[in-house]
């Protein structure tokens, strides 16, 4: 399919869709296979339609969600030194949302004089063009290559660095967490092509921690991550023509020890029958059976430098925010 292509101001945003019809595909495979097996599990990135990406936002602005804050706070003291030891000219972002904490990077390579371009890639296309815009008000003479699409399939879409004009590759938010063990490495191992001869990996992670903290972070006070997590169902009930009622499922959040990851799931209150009209699928839900929507892995620094090491990367820096929440991991490739 031919990417829609539109240019907002003639010369400094182009933002192609790789999105059409075809995502509908991907949610109803997801559906089918995922709501079918015996323990059932959608993947995380339905959550984010317009809905879904305000509501995290939201979350991100809860006293309990730390991470968030914690990155802001490394890049808000470190982005320079990023810069000074990247030299990057590009940006290229991986789920990069509001791009609000980008602006820190953003903002240093404008001071160092070597910003050119910026080419965030997501889901939700009005987060992709409302950044996009805003972007290019902020910082005069940057260009931005905003990018619709799957980070897991549309890679191949980022344009290839140029030698001579390093990039940083930035994967911010902890987002890698949200994949379970071997996809991290093979999602890692992916960027290569990406990051050239003298790109940098710039990757927030989420750090182990006190189970409390970690669990309430997920399982705030005020309901946001619970609306956020039954949210996937209305998702579903719009997309898929199906009559789930997400008011009958509970949000449940849980710290995994052995596995080191927070688990979030939909919890059926009661029994329930559902039917997904566009599959023409029957789906049973016993009382109290849990369907898993999200893992979201928290890091040792041993844990992330052998995920990069397997992947051919090498961990040149570490550097955690003073309260010990999170931390960001500068790396290259190897060799
Ligand atoms: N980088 C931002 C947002 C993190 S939330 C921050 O640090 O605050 C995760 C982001 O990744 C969301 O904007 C979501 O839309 C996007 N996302 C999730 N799965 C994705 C996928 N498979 N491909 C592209 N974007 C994805
Ligand atoms: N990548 C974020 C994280 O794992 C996304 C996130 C925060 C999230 N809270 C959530 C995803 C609740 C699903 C449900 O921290």
């Amino acid at each position: 399919m031919e990417p829609l292509l539109t240019t907002t101001d003639r010369r400094r945003v182009v933002v192609e869709s790789h999105l059409g019809g075809g995502e509908h595909r991907t949610l109803a495979d997801d559906v089918l296979d995922g709501l079918t097996r015996p323990f059932k599990e959608l993947p995380p990135k339905h959550f984010y339609d317009a809905h879904g990406a305000a509501l995290f936002d939201r979350i991100c602005e809860q006293p309990e969600y730390y991470p968030t804050r914690a990155e802001r706070a490394i890049l808000a003291t470190r982005s320079d030194q990023i810069v000074a030891a990247t030299g990057a000219a590009e940006l290229v972002e991986l789920g990069s949302g509001t791009a609000a904490k980008t602006r820190l990077l953003l903002a240093a390579m404008h001071r160092a004089g070597t910003l050119e371009r910026y080419v965030p890639i997501d889901v939700t296309e009005s987060m992709v063009r409302a950044s996009a815009d805003e972007l290019i008000e902020e910082f005069d003479g940057l260009r931005v290559h905003g990018i619709v699409g799957d980070f897991e399939r549309h890679l191949d879409r980022v344009p290839l660095p140029v030698p001579g004009r390093p990039r940083i590759v930035a994967f911010l938010g902890g987002t890698i967490g949200n994949f379970p063990p071997g996809s991290r490495r093979r999602f890692l191992r992916s960027l290569e092509r990406l990051l050239g001869e003298d790109g940098y990996l710039l990757l927030g992670t989420d750090l182990v921690k006190d189970v409390a903290v970690l669990e309430a972070a997920y399982d705030d006070a005020a309901g946001v991550t619970a609306a956020f997590n039954r949210n996937v169902l209305t998702v579903v009930n719009r997309e898929l023509d199906a009559n789930f009622v997400p008011e009958s499922f509970d949000h449940v959040a849980f710290f995994d020890r052995d596995r080191e990851w927070i688990e979030m799931r939909l919890r059926a209150q009661r029994p329930q029958r559902v039917h997904v009209g566009a599959l023409d699928l029957r789906l049973t839900f016993a009382a109290g059976e849990e369907l898993r929507t999200e893992i979201s892995a928290k890091f040792t620094r041993e844990r992330i430098a052998g995920d990069l090491a397997a992947a051919g990367m090498v961990l040149r820096d570490q550097v955690v925010d003073p309260d010990g929440l999170f931390a960001l991991n500068l790396a290259q490739r190897r060799g």
